[in-house]
Order: structure tokens, then C-alpha cells, then sequence
């Protein structure tokens, strides 16, 4: 017998998770320098948290800083330093009460001293918040978070803690950097560039890609609506087969 699945439900997604591409263009096609394109990415970086609460989604995870940003120019990486440190330092308190609930994920291991630091103190201050999760995938990726996972497995089989065949996915799934929350029910990637650039690639299995022509710094509560109607649209099977109302 064929296995049927639920429609997803139709309000807002629980878990949205964004590519927030296109500063550089954004920046370079009004003639200004690329770091006054990430300022006005941290813009609507704000602007999208606010409408995502106000929308109801539970969860938004953002790409903020890649494992492979690292190969930019040294004073490209000062400026994303600098506003993650600013970003902390000026919205931690917002974010905090608004009752956001922050989360990391990435490697750790390898920041500076302070950067590591201010993840980790914007985690603990609001670790009993309980509306919106903001996770911020900082220094991360996704073959990286996986390796890492399976780093953590062979240990444990290297030292009789488990078995080989007890490795399953929903044991790979345990051992990735956010297990407890679910999967992203839609990733959004803006600048029309369509590739998930090694982003959740284990969590993406059945989100719903939505791919928008605008560049990040341009992106705002109305073109988070319009890319969730656009998922909406979608009709999400999970491998199975959607049961048509009536039959
Ligand atoms: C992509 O634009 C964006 C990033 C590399 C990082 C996203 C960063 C921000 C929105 C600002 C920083 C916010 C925090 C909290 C650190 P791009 O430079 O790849 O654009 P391009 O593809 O047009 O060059």
C-alpha cells in the first residue's frame, strides 16, 4: 500500500531558514564598496527577524558567515567581524526583549576569542526565551557539520560506546549542531543565484527551495510574505503521496 503523507499545514512554516545572498552586488551596482552592502544586510537582517516573529514562524535560521567566506579578502572579513560584533552588541538586548531565543551553530573552534565570546553570551542570556528561535549559522558547513558528527560516531564505535550497524540517520541527525529543532520546512535564497552552497544539506532532505530575484540588502517583510506564498504553493509529499480531499 502506497505510504500517504499529511498536507503541510498551511499557516506559517515552522522552521525558515535563509541564503541572504547578494550584498557585494547589491552594492557594486550602485557604485558603493561591498561592506556598505553587508551594512545594509545587517538592515534587513532586522527587518526580517521583526517580520518573522509577527508572522508566526517558530524557527528562522540565517547563513551568516560561511566555513568558506574565509577565503575573502582579509578587510572583507574585518567588516563581517565587525558587524557580527555590532549586531550583538547593539540588538542583544532587543532580541533578548523581544523574547528571542538565539542559537549557534557551526565550528566554534578557530574564532577570535571575543567573537566566540559574544555567540556564546547572546546564547546564554536568552536561553530560556521562548518565542522566536534566531539560529545564526556562523563559521558553517554543512559537509563540515556532518564530518563532524561522524568524527563523534567513529569515536564512540572506535571505543565499544556503539555498534556500526547501530548508525542510522536519526543517529547522524542526533549528532548534528541543532538536533532538537526540526528540519527547515523552507530555505529562501535571494540574488537569484540557485544553489544551497553548503547549507543544511542533511536538514534540507524535503524543505521546499524557494529562490528570489533580489538581493539580500533589498529584502523586507513583504518579500518574506511573497516567498511564503510561493512555498505554500508547493505541494510537500515527504516521499509519500498527498491524499486529495475527497478521495
Ligand atoms: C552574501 O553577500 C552575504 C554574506 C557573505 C554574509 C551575510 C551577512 C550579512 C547579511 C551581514 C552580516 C550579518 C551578521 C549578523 C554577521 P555576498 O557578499 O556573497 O554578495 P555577492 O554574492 O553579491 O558578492
Amino acid at each position: 500500500m502506497p505510504t500517504t503523507a499529511p498536507r503541510a499545514d498551511f499557516g506559517a512554516p515552522r522552521h525558515v531558514a535563509i541564503i541572504m545572498d547578494g550584498n557585494g552586488r547589491w552594492a557594486a551596482a550602485r557604485g558603493l564598496p561591498r561592506g556598505e552592502g553587508h551594512r545594509r544586510g545587517v538592515e534587513a537582517l532586522r527587518k526580517t527577524v521583526r517580520a518573522a516573529g509577527e508572522l508566526g514562524i517558530g524557527i528562522l535560521t540565517i547563513f551568516s558567515f560561511s566555513a568558506e567566506n574565509w577565503m575573502r579578502p582579509a578587510s572583507e572579513i574585518r567588516d563581517l567581524m565587525g558587524l557580527l560584533r555590532r549586531f550583538i552588541r547593539n540588538d542583544l538586548a532587543e532580541l533578548h526583549g523581544n523574547n528571542i531565543k538565539v542559537r549557534i551553530i557551526g565550528e566554534r573552534d578557530g574564532l577570535a576569542p571575543d567573537i566566540r565570546r559574544l555567540l556564546e553570551e547572546a546564547e546564554d542570556l536568552t536561553r530560556h526565551n521562548t518565542g522566536l528561535i534566531l539560529v545564526v549559522a556562523f563559521n558553517y558547513g554543512a559537509r563540515q557539520e556532518i564530518a563532524r558528527a561522524m568524527r563523534g560516531i567513529a569515536e564512540d564505535v572506535a571505543h565499544g560506546r556503539l555498534t556500526p550497524d547501530a548508525v542510522s540517520a536519526e543517529l547522524v541527525a542526533s549528532r548534528l549542531d541543532a538536533p532538537d529543532l526540526p528540519d527547515p520546512d523552507v530555505i529562501i535564497r535571494t540574488s537569484g543565484e540557485q544553489r544551497l552552497s553548503n547549507f543544511l544539506l542533511w536538514q534540507a532532505a524535503y524543505s521546499e527551495l524557494v529562490f528570489v530575484p533580489i538581493y539580500w540588502p533589498e529584502f523586507d517583510r513583504a518579500a518574506l510574505e511573497n516567498a511564503l506564498a510561493e512555498y505554500r504553493r508547493r505541494e510537500r509529499r515527504f516521499g509519500g503521496l498527498v491524499v486529495e480531499a475527497g478521495s
